[in-house]
């Protein structure tokens, strides 16, 4: 004799078919099966009702004292809610001073003028995940009289790093922390703009550049001259001659505009942009130091005044295994470039005809023979270049 449950009748008595004629007479009959039969008793469905009934309240009594409890809970959130925000903001202060005492940070001076003056100023981040290689710590020391630093340097060099640290550490200095610096003193900025791109951005399509170019105008917009403004690599994100033209007249607006004047650092690889040094005088150059003995190349993530000599791009094009021909070759050129002091390109007449740069009967050559390179300003000279540049590709189509 078993006692089972099924959702049709409740619980039921099971009796094996050959001992069914033996059931009391006052069990009653539910169902035949092939092996066995299926009796209810009155007894039986009294004790059932109670048993279900019991689940019922139980699930009833579970769910009245949970909302109980919800009740209890919502009449101290309040309570519990300032708990939580304490122990936050405590729990924020105890993280900035650990990291302080961890990391050796010191406490900035903040003060109310334009003074930017960071002394072995380090990135917290970064300097955290080097593995095996010692961070180097830079200056951000704004002179009197200086707005803009324009920061050159080849690509992995550490401009980027720079940027960002200077604004972490006036960042943090504005919100009570000590900074990864050995000395800082900070004139309260109103505002901190950055323009940073993307790692990808190089690959980027038109509508990355439109993004870089929105943000630019926000910026410009919108900054003061207690602002400090980050702009890294501006004009990347198109052709050259467009890039560096904006580069160029984005730095000058800055400098120029009464409103801006603003403290703006300024990385870029466009060397160019170094000759505004000597045409504005609030902009300053400075450049990522690199080291190079017997054809190494090392960058050494100093940032050091002036401006960068070389980019180290035919050293990448190297490294990234160019056959070697096409590395003298353009190690040649570059060097031809620059003899002509980067004011205009004099190709000598050899190598003009080994690349084909300008055969004979073209008539830009007799423009570049007749051009009066004195009497012209750097922006007309990337003008001419320019305009060569698209004669030229109109030509080879
Ligand atoms: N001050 C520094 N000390 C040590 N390593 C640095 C420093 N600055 C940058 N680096 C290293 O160089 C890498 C490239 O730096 P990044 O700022 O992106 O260069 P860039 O913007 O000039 O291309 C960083 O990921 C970091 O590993
Ligand atoms: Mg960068």
């Amino acid at each position: 004799l078993k006692v089972g449950y099924n959702k049709v009748f409740g619980y039921y008595i099971e009796i094996s078919r050959g001992a069914a004629h033996l059931a009391p007479a006052e069990y009653i009959r539910k169902q035949t099966l092939v092996n066995a039969e299926r009796f209810i008793t009155p007894e039986m469905k009294e004790y059932e009702a109670l048993v279900l009934n019991a689940e019922e309240r139980i699930r009833e009594i579970e769910s009245r004292l949970f909302q109980q409890v919800c009740q209890q809970i919502a009449a101290a959130a309040p309570k519990l809610l300032s708990t939580a925000a304490a122990l936050a903001e405590l729990d924020t202060l105890a993280s900035l001073a650990e990291a302080a005492a961890i990391g050796e940070y010191c406490r900035p001076q903040l003060t109310e003028d334009n003074t930017l003056d960071i002394r072995d100023g380090r990135h917290p981040v970064v300097e955290r995940t080097l593995i095996g290689e010692r961070f180097v710590p830079n200056d951000a020391v704004f002179e009197p009289g200086e707005f803009v630093r324009i920061i050159t340097g080849p690509n992995m060099s550490g401009k980027s790093t720079f940027l960002r640290q200077v604004a972490l550490i006036v960042l943090m200095a504005q919100i009570g922390s000590f900074v990864p610096a050995r000395q800082a003193t900070i004139g309260l900025v109103d505002r901190i703009f950055t323009r940073i791109g993307a790692q990808d951005e190089i690959h980027a399509g038109q509508s990355t550049f439109m993004v870089e170019m929105v943000e630019t105008a926000n910026i410009l917009h919108h900054a003061t001259n207690r602002s400090l403004l980050i702009l890294d690599e501006i004009g990347r994100g198109t052709s050259t001659y467009d890039g560096l033209s904006i580069a160029w007249a984005v730095v000058e607006y800055v400098h120029n505009h009464p409103r801006l004047r603003a403290r703006t650092l300024f990385a870029t690889h466009y060397h160019e942009l170094t000759q505004l040094a000597e045409l504005l005088p609030g902009v300053r150059n400075y450049n990522v130091a690199v080291s190079e003995s017997e054809g190494k190349v090392v960058f050494l993530h100093k940032i050091v005044p002036g401006g960068a000599d070389r980019s180290y791009g035919i050293h990448v094009a190297q490294l990234a295994g160019l056959p070697q021909a096409v590395v003298q070759r353009a190690a040649e050129i570059l060097r031809q470039l620059e003899a002509s002091a980067g004011k205009a390109v004099r190709i000598d007449p050899l190598a003009a005809r080994q690349i084909a740069l300008f055969p004979e009967t073209n008539p830009l050559l007799d423009e570049l023979k007749n051009l009066d390179i004195n009497n012209l300003s750097p922006i007309e000279a990337l003008n001419k270049l320019y305009e060569w540049q698209r004669k030229f590709l109109e030509k080879g189509d």
